[in-house]
C-alpha cells in the first residue's frame, strides 16, 4: 500500500502557547499556524486566548486584537475588512473562507487558523499569490476590441449586462482554487476555478470580440480540462459564485465551435 507522508520539516509542531489576558470574562481560544520559511524551523500551532469583550466581531478583529495586544509578530494579508479586496483568505476550522465575514459568534469552541492549503507560505498566514496571479494575467482580463472606441462607452443591452451576475462579483480571493483538488496537484498548468471564471466572465462579455483567441488559449489538456467537476470551489465561495459552471460553460462553447 503506498503511505504519504509529510516531509519531517513540514510537520507542525506544537508552538507556544501565550499567556490569557487578565481580567477578561469572555474568552476564545485561537490556535495559529505559524511559519517563517526564511528561519528554518518547522511550522507550529500557536495557542491565543482572545478576550471578546475587547475585540470586534469576526475572525479579523481576533487576528488584529491578537497582534496588537498579545504578539506583534504575527503576520496575515487584510485591507478593506468588508468582504470586497479578497486578501483576508485563509483556512479556518477546516474551511476556507474570507476572516473578515466569518463571525466569531458563529463558532463555537476553539478556533484553529491555517493560510490557504497547499500554496506556498510567504510567512504565517500569508500565502504566495504570485503564480495565481501570473495565471490571472495569461487569460488578459480586460476589454478586447476591434471595433474603434466609441466617444463615450461601449453599451451593452440590461440582458446582456445580466449575463455578467455570478461573474463580475469574483474578488479573487483564491479560496475556490485552495479548496480545488485538481488545482492542488496540477497548479503549475492546471489554470483553476477562480482564473476560468475569470476567463468565462470576458468571453461572456457581450462587448469583447476576442472569443476565439481567448478559447484557443483555453483549449488545453491541463488549462482547462483538469476540472473534473468535484465542486469543492463552490462550496468554498465566500461571495457564493460557482466557478464549476463557468468551467462547463467554457467547455460547452469549445464544444460548439467545432460543431
Ligand atoms: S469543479 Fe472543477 S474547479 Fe471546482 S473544485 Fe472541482 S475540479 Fe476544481
Ligand atoms: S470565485 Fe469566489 S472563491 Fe474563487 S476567487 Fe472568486 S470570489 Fe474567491
Ligand atoms: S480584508 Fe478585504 S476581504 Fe477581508
Amino acid at each position: 500500500m503506498v503511505e504519504f507522508t509529510l516531509p519531517a520539516k513540514a510537520r507542525v509542531k506544537p508552538g507556544r502557547t501565550w499567556p490569557k489576558p487578565e481580567g477578561a470574562k469572555r474568552l476564545k481560544e485561537f490556535r495559529v499556524y505559524r511559519h517563517d520559511p526564511d528561519g528554518g524551523g518547522n511550522p507550529r500551532l500557536d495557542v491565543y486566548f482572545v478576550d471578546l469583550d475587547a475585540c470586534g466581531p469576526m475572525v479579523l478583529s481576533a487576528l488584529i486584537w491578537i497582534r496588537d495586544h498579545v504578539d506583534s509578530t504575527l503576520t496575515f494579508r487584510r485591507s478593506c475588512r468588508e468582504g470586497i479586496c479578497g486578501s483576508c483568505s485563509m483556512n479556518i476550522n477546516g474551511a476556507n473562507g474570507l476572516a473578515c465575514t466569518t463571525a466569531l459568534a458563529d463558532i463555537d469552541g476553539p478556533l484553529t487558523i491555517h493560510p490557504l492549503p497547499h500554496l506556498p507560505i510567504i510567512k504565517d498566514l500569508v500565502p504566495d499569490l504570485s503564480h495565481f496571479y501570473a495565471q490571472h494575467r495569461l487569460i488578459e482580463p480586460w476589454l478586447k476590441t476591434d471595433t474603434p472606441e466609441p466617444q463615450r462607452e461601449w453599451k451593452q443591452s440590461k440582458e446582456d449586462r445580466g449575463k455578467l451576475d455570478g461573474l463580475y462579483e469574483c474578488i479573487l480571493c483564491a479560496c475556490c482554487a485552495a479548496a480545488c483538488p485538481s488545482y492542488w496537484w496540477n497548479q503549475e498548468r492546471y489554470l483553476g476555478p477562480a482564473v476560468l471564471l475569470q476567463a468565462w466572465r470576458w468571453i461572456a462579455d457581450s462587448r469583447d470580440e476576442a472569443t476565439g483567441e481567448r478559447l484557443d488559449r483555453l483549449d488545453d489538456p491541463f488549462r482547462l480540462y483538469r476540472c473534473h467537476t468535484i465542486m469543492n470551489c463552490a462550496q468554498a465561495c465566500p461571495k457564493g459564485l460557482n466557478p464549476a459552471r463557468a468551467i462547463s460553460k467554457i467547455k460547452a462553447s469549445m464544444v460548439k465551435r467545432r460543431v
